[in-house]
């Protein structure tokens, strides 16, 4: 390993438009943090840097929906992700934000340097105009359908379900998401990036890279040998938030955000290292990883260095991490619908249980594939993995220390070779978890670490002390030993992931400064003779009221944008669907059996549906309008394909079809009575 090295550390910059949630820390603050941390304790030099992304469109649209400018958005923002960050134990050298000085005078300098070597070219080209709100639809102002997969909320900069990164022109029937106006066409100047020109030289820096995970290099690769190849890209915009374009006749343009946003991680590195950022972006040592989420990886595998190639002076990127999605008890999570798991919420309803969230994302990390967040799943892994496990280990340690020999660690009688085994395993170990984590395989390196405690759980019971100690209590002494190093062996290599567990085993076993990671090689650890500090609790059982109390809350969120659509519905005709789409709907005479309400909701009846094919349980939010007396023996049009979902406790698995009114009158969707059950409807 050459440690001159200096690694550039970023983890992708924020939108300053909402609050940090579940999705983000897995997707690249998490393991960002967990490699920095790993790299320290290495000796490495490091440095992490990260800040809020405070230009772009969504940005403006929060501020007009609030009726507040954007710079206050993103003052409320920025303050907000910067303190969760930080309690979360994210541990950035420097949080910087894109509407510092700095970072304009930076980005300024860039595009100057751009310009000036002649690679943005200036192209007057048609742009979605909305006439109402007089002003040029750029990136997220603009809605339609997905040209790629379909999808009918994509974005004119991309398709957040196919990944697909737009233009505004590309967009099937484009609608500007400020006034919901069908855009015209105006013709504007903007300067583009001519990444058609750049494809030879991007292709031979991707070429060049190591070890990238198939995904991303997967992802780039479309882009290079899609049909028509890359595309210029404009790099300015016409919008009056974002970092000014300093040239003449770009008056009342801004840079294109994702212009900005990447130079801001150099920004970033200034603020901190006034004299000393340029060895961590520029020459041979500069290694610059990026962690971001998958949703990033055009803009930093093919813009960003396409930009800094063209820029001349920096180094490329060595690796981009990016991670898949995490989504959140089975859907997509989301800010603008309220779908997530915030951090800022989680650190107040779970005081001093940060950890538990790092435990449970990293081992949950979606590296290769989206993968699902439950609070089941988080109250399990909880209780018998940390609890049981883990915390369970180092408590037997502490205590049996504490009762039978005052706390201190004893001088170890001969070793057995069961001793000498589980001590050498420590090293081996320890080399697991470094491959893994050098490799970016965080759940495996977790999975190996935790797998420590386990380890130590075994050789408690199979060496069993606390039986031993009557009549042997050298014995028990030894064993107590090397149990003492394993919680040592803990205390290290839980670092990276869970910090605070790990400073509190660093308090319990009385050493007072962080080891560096080839301590774990040691075959002593802690010395015999040490008297160990206090038994702390490590980890608290989460109980079943807390878990319900947070599925009740995503469960409002439902409750809310359902009546969102009930209200908006008698507005004018849907939108047109597809054929097929009409006969994917799985509609079918039914009959209601039983009829209930549901305790504690005024609104919902429980009803037991016989559908000619099952009986199933369905619930209807109708309990205003329709007695269960009156119900019962009732022929209903049952939606039975619409997937299952838990409304109060109880799963739905189906619709009752109702007519409603402009005065929100209700009526059941009855065919003639005497259809039988199970009749097709279409
Ligand atoms: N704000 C972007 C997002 O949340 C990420 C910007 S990363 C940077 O998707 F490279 F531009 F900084
Ligand atoms: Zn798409």
């Amino acid at each position: 390993m050459n440690t001159n090295k200096k690694i550039m550390v970023t983890a992708a910059l924020p939108y300053a438009n909402g609050p940090i949630h579940i999705g983000h820390l897995a997707g690249c603050y998490l393991p960002s943090d967990i490699y920095v941390r790993y790299m320290r304790m290495r000796g490495r030099d490091v440095k992490f840097v990260c800040g809020s992304d405070e230009h772009g469109v969504p940005i403006t649209i929060k501020a007009k929906k609030e009726g507040i400018t954007p710079q206050e958005v993103v003052d409320r923002y920025h303050a907000m992700m910067s303190d969760a960050f930080e309690e979360f134990g994210i541990s950035f050298d420097h949080y910087s934000r894109t509407s510092s000085d700095q970072h304009h005078k930076n980005a300024k300098e860039f595009f100057m340097n751009l310009f000036e070597k002649g690679a943005l070219e200036a192209k007057e080209t048609q742009q979605y105009f909305d006439p109402e709100a007089g002003q040029f639809l750029a990136d997220r102002y603009i809605t339609g359908t997905c040209p790629k997969c379909s999808y009918d909320e994509a974005y004119g900069d991309q398709c957040e379900k196919c990944g697909t990164s737009l233009s505004p022109t590309e967009l099937i029937t484009p609608k500007s998401a400020l006034s919901g106006a069908k855009p015209e066409l105006r013709s504007t100047t903007n300067w583009f990036l001519p990444l058609d020109k750049l494809s030879d030289d991007l292709r031979t820096f991707l070429k060049t890279r190591e070890n990238w995970k198939p995904n991303v290099i997967g992802q780039c690769m479309s882009w290079l040998n899609a049909g028509d190849g890359l595309q210029p890209r404009a790099m300015t915009r016409d919008l009056n938030w974002g970092v000014p374009v300093p040239i003449e006749g770009a008056e009342g343009k801004v840079m294109y955000v994702w212009f900005d946003a990447p130079i801001g991680y150099i920004s970033a590195t200034q603020e901190l290292l006034p004299n000393d950022w340029e060895k961590y972006w520029k020459g041979d040592d500069a290694e610059i990883v990026h962690f971001i989420g998958k949703d990033n990886i055009v803009f930093h595998c093919i813009i960003f260095p396409a930009m800094l190639q063209e820029h001349g002076d920096y180094a490329l990127p060595k690796q981009v991490p990016a991670n898949e999605f995490l989504n959140l008890e089975g859907r997509k999570l989301s800010t603008s619908k309220n779908w997530a798991v915030w951090l800022h919420e989680y650190l107040q309803d779970f005081p001093g249980q940060k950890d538990v969230l790092r435990y449970v994302l990293t081992a949950t990390m979606p590296e290769t594939k989206d993968n699902d967040f439950t609070w089941a799943d988080f109250q399990q892994r909880n209780n018998s993995e940390l609890v049981a496990g883990f915390g369970n280990f180092v408590n037997r340690v502490m205590v049996l220390t504490h009762k039978y020999y005052d706390g201190v660690v004893q001088e170890p009688g001969t070793l057995t070779d069961e001793d000498r085994e589980v001590l050498l395993n420590m090293a081996q170990y320890g080399r697991r978890i470094a491959k893994n984590l050098e490799d970016f395989k965080f759940r495996e390196a977790i999975s190996e670490a935790m797998s420590i405690a386990r380890l130590g759980n075994k050789y408690l019971q199979e060496q069993e002390p606390w039986k031993v100690y009557k009549q042997d209590p050298v014995r028990a002494g030894t064993v107590l030993y090397v149990a003492t190093q394993i919680t040592a062996v803990l205390s290290i290599v839980f670092e990276p992931f869970l910090p605070g567990t790990a400073a509190k085993l660093r308090s319990m076993l009385a050493m007072d400064t962080l080891p560096e990671w080839k301590a774990i090689k040691n075959e002593t650890i802690i010395d015999a003779g040490i008297k160990l500090g206090k038994a702390e609790l490590l980890f608290a059982k989460i109980e079943d009221s807390q878990v319900e109390a947070q599925r009740t809350k995503l469960e409002a969120t439902l409750v809310q944008k359902e009546e969102e659509m009930e209200e908006n519905s008698h507005a004018a005709q849907k939108k047109d669907i597809s054929f097929d789409q009409f006969m994917e709907m799985d509609l079918r005479v039914g009959t209601i059996l039983e009829a209930e309400r549901l305790p504690k909701a005024d609104r919902l009846l429980k009803f037991l549906v016989d559908t000619g094919l099952d009986k199933r349980t369905i619930v209807s939010g109708i309990a205003e309008h329709f007695t269960p007396e009156e119900m019962v023996g009732k022929e209903v049009t049952v939606l039975m394909n619409l997937p299952p979902r838990k409304i109060r406790g109880v799963e739905s698995q189906g619709m009752l079809l109702i007519a409603e009114d402009a005065d929100g009158k209700l009526s059941l969707m009855s065919p003639k009575s005497g259809t039988p059950s199970g009749s097709v409807i279409r």
